[in-house]
């Protein structure tokens, strides 16, 4: 690793800091608060360590097991999203962010629960780093997870092809051959855009509309996102859906 990549990694770890605690502080500032919803990633367990004395206060709904498995080892237990009705404060990371405040998650194949997590909060806000804020009002950058369920896998991927919009890669790796499979026992497939996703909510239908997804990364900010807590090593910016 060269120094540039070593400095790179402390900034990245830095602004997830920053982050983190300035959704920690919002979170006090907050009234009415009693179910806080946990997503999953680098970034969330980050805010889980931050604001660890706060999350003590509320009961903890969390979107994967890698999540209960990290709230528990401080002490934290999570209920299951089926006893709750709903959630007050959602909070998670993304792995790309636009202008306009959508969003593209499901980097750890965790997105169908997040996404279930984010329809029934009233407010959802996401930490992430300043490498995830493009500054583009599309999205392009990163690969758009969906997961599939595993016996239409071949029909997903010629549809997705059909498309023209996206090539797919199924998902695999991560400690055993094969297909990645998910929390939900399906698989991913990443779609690498052909050309910027302008109308993510549209895609994200249409995408839904194919025989055997189950769900989709994209995150659309008119229905999913209200605030979003860009980190930057030295500060952190407060981005709210207009
Ligand atoms: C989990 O499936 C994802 O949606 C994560 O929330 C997202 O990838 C952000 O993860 P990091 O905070 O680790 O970058």
């Amino acid at each position: 690793m060269i120094d540039g990549e070593i400095m790179n990694e402390k900034d990245v770890e830095l602004s997830k800091l920053k982050a983190s605690e300035e959704a920690c502080r919002m979170i006090s500032e907050i009234s009415g608060v009693n179910v806080v919803g946990l997503g999953t990633g680098s970034t969330v367990r980050k805010f889980i360590e931050v604001c660890f004395l706060q999350l003590r206060k509320f009961k903890i709904v969390a979107s994967s097991p890698d999540t209960v498995v990290f709230t528990k080892k401080l002490g934290l237990y999570a209920l299951d999203t089926l006893s709750v009705d709903e959630v007050d404060l959602y909070i998670d990371g993304a792995d790309e962010v636009s202008t306009q405040l959508d969003m593209v998650k499901g980097r750890g194949g965790a997105l169908l629960r997040e996404k279930t997590l984010a329809y029934i909060s009233n407010i959802r806000v996401y930490v992430v780093d300043y490498t995830k804020y493009t500054g583009l009002d599309y999205l392009y950058v990163k690969p758009i997870p969906i997961e599939v369920v595993p016996v239409a896998l071949n029909y997903v991927i010629r549809s997705i092809k059909k498309t023209g919009l996206f090539e797919p890669f199924l998902r695999t790796g991560g400690g055993k051959d094969g297909p990645v499979v998910t929390d939900n026992g399906n698989y991913i497939i990443d779609l690498k855009p052909l050309k910027p996703v302008q109308n993510p909510r549209e895609v994200h239908y249409s995408l839904k509309s194919i025989h055997g997804v189950v769900e989709t990364g994209l995150f659309p900010s008119g229905e999913l996102v209200d605030v979003v807590i860009v980190g930057y090593p030295d500060r952190a910016v407060v981005l709210r859906r207009q």
